[in-house]
């Protein structure tokens, strides 16, 4: 869906259109439903057809207009109950469930009241309205023949523009994380994701810089390279830069899993494993995204983001288990399996990043199906070498509306990932612990401080969600823009 946001002060009955939203609290009409000249008419409405407002719930009502602003339709839009559990995410869910509303009932313009800015503050209100507004109407049609495309102009009324036009940055960057996951990964493949951060940087300013196959060799990134020499598409390690004006406040690292495809190589995986395998690369996708938004909004810290592209893949040239990998910590690492391909493309890109000069690194991947069985679809598992950089991550994911939760880096566990062999195996051999584990073997790529973030469960999902469809989610952007560029500012 095409839709564009008007951002304006006005009240919600000084912006005429056909269609006026009003929310419904706790039962009540909120504020903008109590100026209504049609309110008591409407409440009756609302009492005889039994409309509670439960989240979500909408009733639409053709009112007879008094001439002057009146709109023809009034859509009651339910915020739930006033009690428990009401925060900005009711709101953000809010304004995905109003546009799916709004267009399934063929209305191309509509005006809404900022939903609970009483409650949470103008700004707060305006950015998570906006926010899923945009986000709820995400869709990915670009591969049907005859995609219908429907366009909704929707007024904020008494609105904040500038949180407007920041919402709008980070979630159209969420959608262009979402898209970069969605593509096929015939289409999407290792060498096409080097080319969009090359049209990214084109669009944006930012700096890109590509290694082939040939460079990655060179410089020594064994263990990357092990993973990626099975497949006919070569790799990429792929390099953007966002450079602030002044000197910048600090340097950060944002490194991401690129795995276009991932079959689990020799250690197969189940084809029903494989049908969300397109998805692996959905760490490099939230890098991404949030380079986009960061070099739109120009905060002051130096951002560098780091991928390591490849395809995991069965061949006569892939890496068998048992192989012996150098990864350009100089560490050796013996494949106990060839599944764990993940933490051997981010061991080299840690290293690299590390060596850089990157002060902390934030690193994003897919990386466990036991982090999922562990938080479930929802939640992001956390782990920090560092409790305070732990910290500014949690806090960023909290104010930005992502769910992750800290899981420790068990030093006793350390030692199951020690090799006969050689330095270090990539899998433990043990069935349990399986997200600390592999926790645990990045965290030997890098002495600087590192948050790990697993985010096999959220950033994808085969159902639709209250943000979205069914696909890729853009996890993570939001969290990595709020990191270096805090959304509401303190005043
Ligand atoms: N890409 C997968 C992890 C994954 C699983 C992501 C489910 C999204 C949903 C990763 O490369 C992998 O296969 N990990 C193995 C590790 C194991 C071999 C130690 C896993 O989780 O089974
Ligand atoms: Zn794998
Ligand atoms: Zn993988």
């Amino acid at each position: 869906m095409e839709i564009r946001l008007k951002s304006a002060r006005r009240y919600v009955e000084e912006i005429p259109t056909r269609l006026r939203v009003v929310g419904v609290w706790g039962g009540e009409l909120t504020e903008g439903g109590q100026r209504l000249a049609t309110r008591e008419q409407i409440t009756q409405m609302m009492e005889e057809l039994k409309f509670r407002g439960d989240f979500g719930e909408t009733l639409l009502l053709p009112v007879s207009a008094s001439g002057g602003n009146e709109p023809e339709f009034v859509m009651l839009f339910g915020l739930g109950a006033k009690k428990r559990g009401v925060s900005l995410e009711t709101v953000r869910k809010a304004g995905a469930k109003l546009v799916a509303a709004i267009t399934k009932l063929g209305f191309k313009e509509a005006v809404t009241e900022t939903f609970l800015a009483e409650k949470f503050g103008k700004k707060e209100a305006s950015y998570a309205l906006a926010e899923g507004a945009i986000l709820g109407a995400y869709e990915f049609k670009k591969y049907k023949s005859d995609p219908e495309v429907k366009r909704l102009r929707l007024w904020l009324a008494r609105s904040s523009g500038p949180a407007v036009d920041r919402a709008e940055i980070v979630a159209e960057a969420v959608n262009y994380a979402r898209d970069l996951v969605n593509e096929p990964p015939n289409v999407l493949t290792p060498a096409e994701l080097a080319e969009r951060a090359r049209e990214l940087g084109r669009e944006t300013g930012l700096q890109v810089m590509v290694w082939d196959e040939r460079q990655i060799q060179q410089e020594g990134m064994g263990a990357f390279y092990g993973v990626a020499q099975g497949s006919a598409n070569p790799p990429r390690f792929i390099q953007i830069t966002y450079k602030p004006r002044g000197k910048p406040s600090r340097v950060l690292a944002y490194v991401g899993k690129g795995l276009t495809f991932d079959t689990g190589g020799y250690s197969l995986k189940p084809s029903e494993s494989m049908t969300t395998m397109k998805s692996d690369m959905a760490g490099a996708a939230a890098v991404m995204g949030a380079m986009r938004a960061i070099a739109r909004i120009g905060p002051n810290a130096e951002v560098r983001a780091y991928i390591a592209a490849a395809e995991n893949m069965v061949s006569g040239s892939a890496y068998r288990v048992s192989d012996v990998l150098k990864s350009l910590s100089g560490k050796t690492i013996e494949v106990m399996n060839t599944d764990a391909e993940g933490r051997l493309t981010l061991a080299d890109a840690l290293t690299y990043a590390d060596r850089e000069g990157a002060e902390a690194i934030v690193e994003l991947s897919t990386l466990t199906g036991a982090c999922v069985v562990a938080l479930g679809q929802g939640i992001a598992g956390l782990f920090a070498t560092d409790d305070r950089l732990g910290k500014e991550v949690q806090e960023a994911a909290l104010r930005a509306g992502e769910q992750v939760w800290p899981l420790p880096l068990e030093e006793d566990y350390r030692e199951l990932l020690k090799s006969t062999t050689a330095d270090l195996k990539n899998v433990s051999g043990a069935r349990h612990g399986g997200a600390i584990m592999a926790g645990l073997f990045l965290s030997e790529f890098t002495e600087k401080p590192l948050v790990h973030l697993d985010i096999a469960g959220p950033a994808y999902t085969t159902n639709p969600h209250s943000l979205g469809p069914a696909g890729g989610t853009g996890f993570g952007v939001r969290t990595l823009v709020e990191m270096v560029a805090p959304g509401i500012a303190e005043e």
